[in-house]
């Protein structure tokens, strides 16, 4: 426990002075989680409707992942690739027993994961003597921070301040094989796409459009990477998501969900493309580590065998019934989408996402805002029906209420000056009780 732990304010201090001010948190703090709950320093109660960002799977406090890391931590908690790890192996397994994948890279993140199928997508192509180094990737995709990743990522945003970007990726945009045909030369060596663009939108690759890149890849030699960081480890409700889409990636890399909480972040791949990476090509020191390796173990076999996916199925399925009559009920939702329990509801003009998550916020729910009008769900994948009802049933409350009294910051809020927009802030919070803190185009992912 931290000193600070039942003091917000302090908090808030210590990060203004002490942090690199690269995320806008909202004006909390919390302490203590159980399931679906998370609890604030001053033991206000909140639905995570948003997971830690889809990484809490078994949600917080689950009794055999804390028993699972404490008596890891409790033996040994590191001890560097040096040596074998009996749990890295054991996790490798299982992973390798449930998917496509013959091999496994163990690293601490979604962006050193999709670092690593980078690097052995190239370094495939370089021991096989051709000179094959260009990815391509799809606009308004997300693959991560670093260098390496942000290249990959099909959104300039991320990139312009940190040029010279690395080269040799190109973008073209999601859902239309004729640019990906087009965009394909003698230089490329992979293509790599999530199988639902979760940090613009929450938008579903076609299932025609995942076979027909599967298909192109395979006639011309190019491998597919399939970054299923956020999507993987039975969000979708498939362990991973690229079984609904009836084709195999041959490199796969998965973080979040796959640590319940753990920094984990994990490469798959064929045998044939493992040839990518020999002894010295890559690593990591914390890579695989025991304790890591610990709650990648139990994270799995709990997923599996305690029917956590029927629990995704179910669940969705409520949710999405319950949505879909809201949007039918209020035309200010414009659409509901995604699969699973990876969702994204999009309001039209009048209702901003900024506005939405923190009515959602004020009621004791917590989702993400992506772009102006769009929030996101992503819940632990334990969630029950009853608790999923409680969330639409408040989103539909916030609606009706709406109504009345619009909330939100309208979508003309963009053109506003500042002064207008804290007149605006203020009359909203004056109205609803409701403090906007943000109006940012995304959460900070
Ligand atoms: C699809 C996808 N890839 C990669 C990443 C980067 O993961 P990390 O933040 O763990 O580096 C994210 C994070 O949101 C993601 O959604």
């Amino acid at each position: 426990m931290s000193s600070l732990d039942k003091d917000l304010e302090l908090t808030k201090k210590y990060d203004k002075d002490y942090c690199l001010q690269v995320f806008a948190p909202l004006n909390v703090a919390f302490n203590k989680g159980k399931g679906v709950y998370l609890y604030d320093t001053d033991g206000r109660k909140y639905m995570d409707m948003i997971g830690g960002i889809a990484v809490n799977s078994l949600g917080h406090g689950n009794r055999e992942l804390v028993r699972a890391v404490s008596n890891q931590a409790a033996n040994l908690i590191h001890c560097s690739n040096y040596y074998y790890i009996p749990g890295r192996s054991e996790l490798a397994y299982k992973l390798c027993r449930l998917s496509f994948a013959d091999k496994v890279f163990f690293s601490n993140s979604g962006a050193e994961a999709n670092e690593a199928a980078i690097k052995l997508a190239r370094g495939y192509f370089y021991y096989k003597g051709q000179n094959r180094y260009e990815i391509i990737t799809a606009n308004m995709s997300f693959h991560g921070r670093t260098m390496g990743t942000i290249a990959a990522t099909g959104q300039e945003k991320f990139r312009k301040a940190f040029a010279p970007n690395v080269p040799g990726f190109k973008y073209v945009d999601f859902n239309d094989i004729e640019q990906l045909e087009a965009a394909v030369s003698e230089s490329t060596a992979a293509v790599m796409l999530e199988l639902i663009q979760g940090e613009s939108g929450v938008h579903p690759a076609d299932r025609d459009y995942i076979r027909a890149v599967r298909k192109l890849c395979s006639e011309k030699g190019i491998l597919l990477i399939i970054d299923e960081v956020q999507t993987g480890v039975g969000r979708t409700g498939r362990l991973f998501a690229y079984e609904n889409y009836n084709v195999t990636p041959d490199i796969m890399t998965l973080a979040k969900g796959l640590g319940g909480g753990v920094p984990i972040g994990a490469t798959l791949c064929t045998n044939k493309v493992a040839e990518g990476f020999k002894v010295g090509d890559h690593g990591s020191t914390f890579g695989g580590n025991p304790l890591a390796m610990a709650a990648g173990n139990c994270v799995i076999d709990q997923i599996m065998e305690k029917d956590i996916l029927n629990n995704v199925g179910q669940v969705s399925g409520v949710i999405f019934d319950q949505l879909k009559a809201l949007k039918d009920k209020y035309p200010v939702i414009t659409s509901v989408r995604g699969m699973g329990l990876l969702i994204g509801i999009e309001f039209d003009g009048t209702v901003s996402s900024a506005g939405m998550k923190e009515a959602l916020f004020s009621k004791g729910f917590l989702v993400s805002a992506i772009g102006k009008s769009t929030i996101r769900i992503a819940p632990p994948l334990i969630i029950s029906k009853a608790e999923a009802s409680k969330f639409c049933k408040a989103l539909g409350d916030i609606l009706k209420s709406q109504k009345k009294r619009p909330l939100q910051l309208s979508a003309a809020m963009g053109s506003e000056s500042a002064e207008q927009e804290k007149q605006i802030k203020e009359e909203i919070t004056k109205e609803t009780g409701i403090t906007i803190s943000s109006t940012d185009d995304n959460e900070i992912e």
